[in-house]
Formats: structure tokens, sequence, C-alpha cells
């Protein structure tokens, strides 16, 4: 028997180990959740009727219920080409991107939201001989461009986006980059929003909408060419990276209410950008006129 709790607490472990792993290379669940509501809210009605054609039938048109899908993927075989899109490497204390050097063949996740939103674009000419599966691309679309806002996805070279940096986050072990995917939103859900995910949304969506950021989502969806935007959203996370982030953070240190509530309104703001966003991009590429996200009605 004790060795039967032994072989269950080593399978548990592995579990353990394999569930943190996939965990720390990504905003959490509920970030891209968010993004991805936060985005699907905004949609004109072309880009809805694309979208909800696309998503398989058991998710019920909910784009946010497969949004995290790219991250239960990429380490399967036929998808391991995808791994590398999630992030960016940057030189160390460098923080800038440099598209050519960053991101080579275009395997980064700027490449990944030129390539999907490429493919994307084949939509509305509803040719029968697709080369793409246009579910995947939307997917990895949906989820990549909740990745690009998160700013340690765009980080060191040398610390993995902050991976290898071992921080306390209140009383628990973490990371910096794990600080950045998960901790900061999973304490703002306990702590303002008793847990709630919809009340959290529904703050983020009041505030894009008529609050704190009304006045700013024109600017934010302000994109010329679907092809350089990428560019500009990455050099803005690897920006706040450098700014706070990284910022006075050393190996080992204990990370509590100061950080906490310096850069929750960092995290916010990039969700819901990432949300806009992905807005813009799903109505510009399915729309038939519609150039602009729609007024919230
Ligand atoms: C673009 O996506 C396709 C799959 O949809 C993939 O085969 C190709 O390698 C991707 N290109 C880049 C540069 O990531
Ligand atoms: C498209 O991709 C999804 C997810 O990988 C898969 O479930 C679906 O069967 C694919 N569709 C086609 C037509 O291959
Ligand atoms: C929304 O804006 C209010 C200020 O009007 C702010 O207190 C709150 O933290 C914001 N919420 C989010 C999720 O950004």
């Amino acid at each position: 028997m004790a060795t039967g709790g032994g072989h269950l607490r080593f399978l548990v472990s592995i579990f353990t180990i394999v569930s943190i792993w996939h965990l720390g290379h990504s905003w959490s669940k509920e970030g891209h959740i968010l993004t991805c509501r936060i985005a699907q809210d905004l949609l004109g009605p072309e880009a809805t009727h694309a979208v909800t054609n696309l998503l398989p039938s058991n998710v019920d048109g909910d784009l946010s219920a497969l949004c995290t899908w790219p991250d239960q993927i990429r380490y399967w075989y036929k998808f391991r080409w995808t791994s590398p899109l999630h992030f960016i490497d940057t030189p160390d204390k460098d923080c800038t991107f440099d598209y050519t050097r960053d991101c080579p063949d275009d395997k980064c996740v700027a490449g990944a939201i030129q390539n999907f939103t490429s493919q994307l674009m084949h939509y509305r000419e509803g040719t029968s001989d697709r080369r793409y599966n246009l579910t995947e691309s939307l997917l990895f679309l949906s989820h990549f461009m909740g990745d690009i806002h998160q700013p340690m996805h765009i980080g060191y070279t040398s610390d993995k986006g902050g991976n290898t940096i071992n921080v306390r986050w209140f009383r628990h072990k973490s990371n910096l980059h794990h600080v950045w995917d998960r901790e900061i939103i999973l304490t703002a859900l306990k702590d303002y929003y008793e847990k709630d995910l919809d009340a959290f949304q529904a703050d983020l969506e009041n505030n894009v909408t008529s609050g704190i950021w009304a006045d700013d989502i024109k600017s934010w969806s302000d994109c010329d060419d679907l092809f350089s935007c990428p560019t500009k959203w990455a050099t803005e996370s690897i920006n706040l990276a450098c700014r706070w982030a990284y910022k006075g953070v050393t190996e080992g240190e204990t990370l509590s209410d100061e950080y906490f509530d310096s850069r929750l309104p960092i995290v916010t703001k990039r969700i819901a950008q990432g949300g806009v966003r992905l807005a813009m991009i799903l109505n510009t590429v399915f729309g038939e006129h519609d150039h602009e996200i729609p007024s919230p009605t």
C-alpha cells in the first residue's frame, strides 16, 4: 500500500509539474477568456456571423470557450511547430523589438498574428478547397492577440521572459513570468470580484464602453496596416515589461501589495487592448465595408 501511495504521489506530482508548465506560458486561462469575451462583444454583424460559423457547434458560438486551446495543444506532435509562436525573445535589457532580429522566419507571436490574419482574409472568398483550417486560424489568432499584449511574453532572452526569475507572490512561490500571466489576475479576481469572472468582465467592458478607456479605444484600434500593427503592439509590451515588470525586481524577492496595486492597472489595460484590437482585426477581415469597430450598443 505504501508503494501504491508513493506511486500515486509521483503521478500527482508529474501532473502538477505538467500543468504548472502549461500555465507558465500564456496569460492565464482567465486572461485569455476576458480578452476573447471583450472582443466578441465588439463584433459587427458580419464578423459575428463568421465567428459563429467557424466555431465548432459544441461551444454554442462562444469564442472564449476555445481561446486557451492553443495552449492545450502546443506540445502535441502535430502542433509542436506552434510552440515558439506564443512569445518573443528580445535581447537582454535592450527594451526594443526588431522584427527582423527577433522574429526569425516569422516564428514568433507577431509573425503568427500576421499569418493567421492573412489566412482568415480568405474566408470571404468562400472557396470550398481551402488551404487552411480557418477554425484553427481563428483560435490561434484570438489566443495570440492575448499573448502579444502580455508584457512578459515579449521579454528578455536569458531569463525566458521572467520564467527563471523566482519570486514569492505574497506567501507562495512563483516566478516573474507567472506573476504577469496569472498571479495579478487571480489576486484581482479574489480581492475585487469575489472570484466571479463575469463581474471582472463587466467591469472591464464598462471601462471600455463608457468608463476610463472610452476615449482611448479609437486610438487603440488604429491600424493602417494589419501587418505592421503587431510590431507596434509587441513594442508596447517590451516597453511595459522593462518599465513595470522587470523594474526593481530581484531574484528571490517577495512581491505583494505595492507591486500588485501599481501593476494591476497595466494588466487590465492590456487585457482590454487585446480584446479591442482582436475585434478590430475580425471586423476588418470579415466585415463587408466596416473597417472600424462598431460603437458599443
Ligand atoms: C502559417 O500557418 C500555417 C498553418 O496554418 C503553417 O503551416 C505555417 O508554417 C505558418 N507560417 C508561419 C510563418 O508561422
Ligand atoms: C479544423 O481544426 C479543428 C481543430 O484542430 C478540427 O477539430 C477540425 O476537424 C478541423 N476541420 C477540418 C475540416 O479539418
Ligand atoms: C474601471 O474603472 C474604475 C474607475 O472608474 C476603476 O476603479 C476600476 O479599477 C476599473 N476596472 C478595471 C477592471 O479596469
